[in-house]
C-alpha cells in the first residue's frame, strides 16, 4: 500500500516522540512491502513564531492531501499564562479538527499486566481494565460561541449540539461495542444540562439498531469517581468533547504514564492519529519523553487502512519493550533508556519478529 503521511509533530517534545513513529511505520514498510512517504508541516507554537499563525495554509493544504496526518503534541508555557495572547497553540489543533472533520476522538486505555504497580491505583482495582472512549470532538463547548464583555468582567461559552453531530460519533461507538465486550456506557450531565439531555434521547432512540449491546447511562461527576473505583466496569464510553478531553486524561492513571495513551481523530474523509499528551515542556530536549503514545497512535493509523497485521507487529513491539521495562523514566526510572532507546528497541522488534517466533 502507498501511503502519503503529513507529519505535524509541532512543539515540545512532539518531535522527538514522533520521529520515533515514523522510525516504526518505516520498518513496517520495509517489512510489508509498503511504501509510506512523510512530508512535514508546521503547526502550533512553532508555526506561530515562524509565521503568526498556528495552522498555516501550507500546513492545512498538506493535511487536506494526504492520506493521513500524523500529529506530535502543541502548546507552549508563553501562551498559557497570558490571558492577552490573541492566538494560542491550540487553536491550530482545534482548527484542523475542524476543517478536517474529524468528529469521533478514540482513546483506548488499558492497564497493562506489567505496569500494574506503576499506576498510583490499587493493582486490583486497575487489573483487567480495557476502555475505549469515544469523545466528540467537533462540537460541544469548545467550538460554540465565546464572549466576553467589555470591561473584561463576564464571559461566555455556549454549548450547543446537533442530533446528527450525536448520531455520526454515537454510531461508531456502538460498531466498537460490537466488536468488545458489547457495553456502552453514555456519560453525560443529563440532571442539568439541555445538551446532554438532547444525548440520552438520541442515543437511546439509536440503540434498537443494535441490539445486541447494552447501553446505560452515566453522569459524568459519578463516571470520574467510577473511573478510579471500578474502571474494569466500563468498555466503551461515548461522551461529549469536554467530558471527554477531562476524563481520558483521569484513565490515563490506569495505564501508569500519559505517555502510553494513543488516540485517532476520525472524520468522513480525513483522519488523524496523536498521543493525548500535550508538549511537556519541561522534557523538551532531553530525550527522556515516552514515545510510545505516539507509536500507538501510528499502530491505529496502520488499523485505519486495513493493516491489521501490521498494527498488530506494532502493538506485539510495544508491549515487549514495556514486559522487558524498556521503558523511558515515567515508568522505569532507573533503567536510563531514552526516547530514542524506546524506539530502536521497538524497531528491532520489527524487524526480527520472525526470527525471534521461529527460536520461541
Ligand atoms: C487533547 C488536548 C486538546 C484538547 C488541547 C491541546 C486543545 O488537551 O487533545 O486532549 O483539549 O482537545
Ligand atoms: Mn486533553
Amino acid at each position: 500500500m502507498n501511503l502519503h503521511i503529513g507529519v505535524l509533530s509541532g512543539d515540545g517534545i512532539g518531535p522527538e516522540v514522533t520521529n520515533q513513529s515514523i522510525k516504526i511505520l518505516t520498518a513496517i514498510a520495509d517489512k510489508y512491502q509498503h511504501t509510506f512517504t512523510f512530508q512535514h508541516e508546521l503547526v502550533g507554537a512553532i508555526a506561530i513564531d515562524e509565521t503568526g499563525n498556528p495552522l498555516p495554509q501550507k500546513t492545512l493544504n498538506l493535511c487536506l492531501e494526504a492520506d493521513a496526518v500524523l500529529f506530535g503534541a502543541i502548546g507552549n508555557p508563553k501562551y498559557d499564562n497570558n490571558p492577552a495572547a490573541k492566538v494560542r497553540p491550540e487553536q491550530g489543533l482545534l482548527a484542523l479538527r475542524k476543517a478536517l472533520g474529524l468528529f469521533a476522538n478514540i482513546r483506548p486505555v488499558k492497564a497493562y499486566d506489567t505496569l500494574l504497580d506503576k499506576s498510583p491505583l490499587k493493582k486490583h482495582i486497575i487489573q483487567d481494565t480495557d476502555i475505549v472512549i469515544y469523545r466528540e470532538l467537533t462540537g460541544g463547548i469548545y467550538f460554540g460561541e465565546k464572549t466576553l464583555s467589555e470591561d473584561g468582567t463576564a464571559a461566555s461559552d455556549l454549548c450547543s449540539y446537533s442530533k446528527t453531530e450525536i448520531e455520526r460519533v454515537a454510531h461508531l461507538a456502538f460498531k466498537a461495542a460490537q466488536s468488545r465486550r458489547k457495553k456502552l456506557t453514555l456519560v453525560d450531565k443529563a440532571n442539568v444540562l439541555e445538551t446532554s439531555r438532547l444525548w440520552r434521547k438520541v442515543v437511546t432512540a439509536m440503540a434498537s439498531q443494535y441490539p445486541d449491546v447494552e447501553l446505560d447511562f452515566l453522569f459524568v461527576d459519578n463516571a470520574a469517581m467510577q473511573m478510579v473505583l471500578n474502571p474494569s466496569q466500563f468498555d466503551v464510553i461515548l461522551t461529549e468533547n469536554m467530558f471527554g478531553d477531562i476524563i481520558s486524561d483521569e484513565a490515563s492513571v490506569i495505564g501508569g504514564s500519559i505517555g502510553l495513551l494513543a488516540s485517532a481523530s476520525i472524520g468522513e474523509k480525513y483522519a488523524l492519529f496523536e498521543p493525548i499528551h500535550g508538549s511537556y515542556p519541561q522534557a523538551t530536549g532531553k530525550g527522556i519523553a515516552n514515545p510510545i503514545a505516539s507509536i500507538l497512535s501510528a499502530a491505529m493509523l496502520l488499523d485505519h487502512f486495513g493493516l491489521l497485521e501490521e498494527a498488530e507487529t506494532v502493538r506485539d513491539a510495544v508491549e515487549r519493550a514495556i514486559d522487558l521495562e524498556i521503558c523511558t523514566p515515567d515508568l522505569n526510572a532507573h533503567g536510563g533508556y531514552s526516547t530514542e532507546n524506546v524506539g530502536t528497541f521497538i524497531e528491532d522488534f520489527i524487524e526480527n519478529v520472525d526470527a525471534l517466533h521461529i527460536n520461541t
